[in-house]
């Protein structure tokens, strides 16, 4: 294992069962409320959503298309304040759609509010959020996810596309990083 990383929060083994469990809930939710192969849009953010993403698609058999977003982080040491811009948006009209945001982590809650509230203004027929991970004790604002695999602390998390310093975003599992060692880290 990397020196940065102080031990394993959550092995792959664990994401795997729970993201099969979540996908097989979703499933459930959708067949009631969508009668024929109307596809769902699952749109996730780069960069992070990517390896959680493509494990929930493994596990998720219904009619869906993929879509991707990309929107600025409003400064990687200041997560609290600024507002998240959109630069790569949508290239599909979403009204009338059945939307699944798929996000790997939930944090301050701030990109999901933004993106919800940006979403809303296009009248999609629902709009659900599934993540990977939610850090109950840091939101800044109010925003639920529908559907989640797993609520964690607030350490400092890498893997399945969490990064620093965008390394890390590959491992299989979510490590904890030693704040620590991180303070004087040569990379
Ligand atoms: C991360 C993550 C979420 C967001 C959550 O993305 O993928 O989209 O932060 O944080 P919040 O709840 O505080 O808004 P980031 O902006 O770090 O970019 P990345 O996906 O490229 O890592």
């Amino acid at each position: 294992m990397h020196p940065l990383i102080k031990n394993v929060l959550l092995n792959k083994e664990e994401i795997n069962k729970r993201t099969n469990q979540v996908a097989l809930e979703i499933e459930e939710y959708y067949k009631k409320i969508i009668p024929n192969e109307e596809p769902i849009v699952l749109v996730g953010f780069l960069k992070g959503c990517v390896p959680f993403m493509g494990k929930f698609l493994e596990n998720f058999s219904l009619s869906c298309q993929t879509e991707y977003m990309l929107i600025s982080s409003y400064g990687s040491n200041i997560k609290s304040s600024g507002k998240p811009e959109i630069l790569l948006d949508l290239k599909i009209p979403i009204e009338n759609r059945h939307i699944l945001i798929v996000e790997d982590v939930i944090d301050t809650g701030i990109t999901l509010d933004f993106m919800v509230d940006y979403f809303k203004m296009q009248k999609p027929k629902s709009i659900k959020i599934v993540t990977m991970l939610d850090k109950v004790n840091s939101h800044k604002v109010d925003i639920k996810a529908d559907w989640k695999c797993f609520d964690v602390g607030d350490d400092f998390l890498v893997g399945m596309g969490l990064d620093v310093n965008e390394r890390f975003r590959n491992l299989p599992y979510i490590g904890v990083i030693d704040t620590e060692k991180l303070k004087n880290w040569k990379w």
